[in-house]
């Protein structure tokens, strides 16, 4: 499956949002992660369908991948379903049956995602893999951009990469938190094929005249990491 890296807007300047998500764009984004937090299921605020219905409008070019850290989460998912998403990915713990949440976003036209926390286990996915289009593994506890690596987040790919593998399905497997030039080939290593990153990509000091070549720098240094494996 190709790798696709996805910086994550949480780290953009929400002052130009629209300019930043054309600039990580055009440095080659394959995705762009959007992170949705409610101060209730995460200790963070973040944004919600109204920001993605706007960027939508201002037209972002790559698929949008809506990493809901909300609690409940079931009626959020139609608004963001309708403000345009192309994957929405949801946490087990925040909903009562992720059976049911899993086939809503299905329904309403998206890939659906299901989230691991660094304390749930792998195993977790096995009931679910049938209705999901792509697992994401959490390698920081949700809620804050710019936190450390938790190492272990890499036995828990490499043992979804398995059960992925063994499950003969096509479901992407993504990393999330922490992901910098120097581990994002560990993570592809142990089997993620997606990558997000917002304060490695977002936070690169600005040098270039333009800030889609300084994204670009740090994008294709991690492809570059990523194909070295
Ligand atoms: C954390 C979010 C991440 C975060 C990643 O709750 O899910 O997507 O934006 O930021 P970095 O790459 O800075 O860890
Ligand atoms: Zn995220």
């Amino acid at each position: 499956m190709e790798s696709w890296i996805a910086p994550s807007i949480l780290a953009a300047d929400f002052a130009k949002l629209g300019q930043e998500v054309d600039d990580v764009v055009a440095a080659g984004a394959d995705m762009v992660h959007f992170d949705v937090m409610d101060n209730h299921y995460v200790p963070n605020l973040s944004v919600g369908p109204l920001v993605l219905e706007a960027l939508k409008r201002h037209g972002v070019g790559v698929p949008v991948d809506v990493h809901l850290m909300v609690k409940p989460v079931d009626r959020l998912i139609g608004d963001f379903l309708d403000a345009g998403a192309d994957y929405v990915s949801i946490h087990p713990e925040a909903t009562e049956h992720p059976h049911r949440s899993l086939s809503l976003i299905r329904e309403g036209g998206a890939m659906a995602g299901l989230v691991l926390n660094p304390g749930t286990p792998a195993t977790a996915v096995e009931p679910l893999l049938e209705a999901v289009d792509m697992v994401l593994v959490m390698s920081v506890n949700p809620g804050f951009g710019g936190q450390a690596f938790i190492p272990s987040s890499l036995e828990k790919v490499a043992a979804l990469r398995r059960m992925i593998d063994a499950s003969g399905r096509a479901t992407r497997l993504e990393i999330d938190g922490g992901i910098k030039v120097d581990n994002v080939g560990a993570a592809a290593r142990a089997g993620a094929d997606t990558f997000v990153a917002g304060s490695a990509v977002f936070g690169v000091p600005a040098t270039a005249a333009a800030r889609s070549d300084d994204y670009r720098a740090v994008i294709d240094a991690m492809r570059s990491a990523i194909w070295a494996i």
